[in-house]
């Protein structure tokens, strides 16, 4: 008896794939057919997968070629495969031509041809038509954004604001883009989404205009410096069926999704302590050192530590204390942010003009979790416990900047699938922008700070 083995991701079933199929089953007697778990494909940058696995394993069984369906989560795992399932052939799609003669030293490897015309990646374009997106700021951001989003699939970046012409004309010429504007509503007519990347405090105003204008929304960090203005923004997105992200890459990043879980199923117990901290020198004369209403370290890297402390803890903390030290013209060059909840504590540490490890250990009544700078691009962390001797390590990918996760989590929502809005919801950006808030209010009395003048 012959035993084929072929993998796939069999997203959004589709004549290719049966074809592939059959001809892979008429190559033997057997037929066994390896599908991808989405977590697999995150880590090799297929971001766009639509159909979850049930549903991707289903429709293969349904095509009535397949004797057995497993499940592919790991790289290596083709080589174990062969050799467990005693396999004569392994055969995959023309696309793939020399990709796996490695198997060769095992089994037999035949390529396919490819059904022409045909693909996943243009199923999910056709079935939702492109998203065209806006970038509303040109700046040191913005850059980042463009070269990421040619990693999703279904997006197009078209065009670019800023309310200085010249800026966004030199930005759509480094990023070949269609259109440039100082007047928003030319952009409108150009974008189903945007991406703000403008300063700070002007994120709240052009979210809201984006959404009156039923535009979908990712908008980088902070969404906005009160509780009332993210929770107006929310209401209004609700209220016109269009998606608002906040922009924290971190929380979209499947390291960081990873350890939240491991956090979470009790492993190092009961979650007492988080301590967060995130520091980059910046230099004077930079916005984050110049604005003396949103500038300062709290403001520029705040989203960040407050992720962990908010995704473990909750946002119902019983009180918040802040403590920085300030630069001559009273900007927070770093701020520390001890929060107490009923039965835990955790502390926020930022900074743009005093450098510390930038590390985020999460103790609990059994263990801890600590994963060392950069942990906001996530792809070490270990778990400890007492004894020394007993330590798990987990790696995970981060690809590129990592902007890639948040848009192609943003992309899968527009397209009206909830499947991964719980990593990062509403109710986060709320209680991050409550935080906010309170700190902004005790900058404004003068209250909460340490240490004048360095
Ligand atoms: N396949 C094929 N003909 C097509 C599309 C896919 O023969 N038109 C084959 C691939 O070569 C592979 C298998 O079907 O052996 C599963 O491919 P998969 O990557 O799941 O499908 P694609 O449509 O190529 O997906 P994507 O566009 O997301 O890359």
């Amino acid at each position: 008896m012959k035993r084929v083995i072929t993998y796939g991701s069999f997203d959004l079933f589709h004549e290719g794939h049966y074809n592939l199929l059959k001809r892979a089953k008429a190559l033997g007697d057997y037929l066994i057919v390896g599908v991808t778990t989405e977590q697999y494909d995150e880590s090799r940058g297929k971001l766009n997968i639509v159909d979850p696995l049930d549903r991707r394993i289903e429709n293969v069984l349904n095509s009535g070629f397949a004797d057995e369906v497993i499940v592919e989560d790991h790289p290596g795992q083709k080589v174990e495969d062969v050799q467990k399932y005693n396999i004569d052939i392994f055969t995959v799609g023309s696309d793939w031509q020399g990709a796996f003669d490695f198997l060769e030293q095992y089994c037999q490897v035949v390529y396919l041809e490819r059904t022409k015309n045909i693909s996943s990646t243009q199923m999910r374009e056709r079935g939702h038509s492109i998203i065209r997106i806006g970038v509303i700021g040109s700046g040191r951001i913005a850059v980042r954004f463009v070269p990421e989003a040619k990693y999703v699939s279904g997006v197009l970046v078209n065009s670019v604001y800023n309310p200085h012409l010249g800026s966004a004309r030199e930005f759509a010429a480094q990023f070949e883009l269609d259109m440039a504007t100082n007047v928003l509503e030319e952009l409108w007519e150009e974008v189903d989404a945007v991406y703000i990347a403008s300063p700070h405090e002007t994120h709240y105003q052009y979210a809201r205009e984006a959404l009156e204008h039923d535009k979908h929304v990712l908008c980088e960090k902070p969404l906005a410096f009160s509780r009332r203005e993210a929770e107006e923004l929310f209401a209004l997105a609700a209220e016109r069926g269009k998606v608002l992200l906040e922009a924290i890459k971190t929380a979209y990043c499947p390291g960081f999704v990873q350890m939240l879980g491991i956090a979470k199923t009790g492993t190092i117990g009961r979650i007492c302590d988080v301590e967060a901290c995130f520091t980059r020198l910046t230099p004077p004369d930079l916005r984050e050192r110049t604005d003396r209403k949103y500038g300062g370290a709290f403001t520029e890297f705040g989203s960040h530590t407050l992720l962990p402390i908010i995704k473990l803890l909750g946002p119902d903390y019983k009180d918040v204390r802040f403590d920085s030290i300030l630069d001559e013209n009273g900007i927070d060059l770093y701020t520390k942010a001890s929060f107490r909840y009923e039965n835990a504590m955790a502390m926020s540490k930022s900074g743009v003009g005093v450098k510390s490890e930038g590390q985020l250990l999460i103790s609990g009544t059994k263990g801890y979790i600590l994963a060392e700078s950069p942990w906001w691009l996530t792809q070490y962390f270990e778990v400890r416990y007492e004894d020394p001797n007993k330590k798990d390590r987990y790696f995970s990918k981060f690809l590129g900047q990592g902007l890639r996760y948040e848009i192609s989590d943003f992309v899968y929502m527009i397209h009206g699938h909830q499947g991964r809005s719980y990593k990062f919801t509403a109710e986060d950006s709320i209680a991050i922008a409550g935080v906010m808030e309170k700190f902004l209010e005790g900058r404004l009395h003068g209250g909460n700070m340490g240490a004048q003048g360095l």
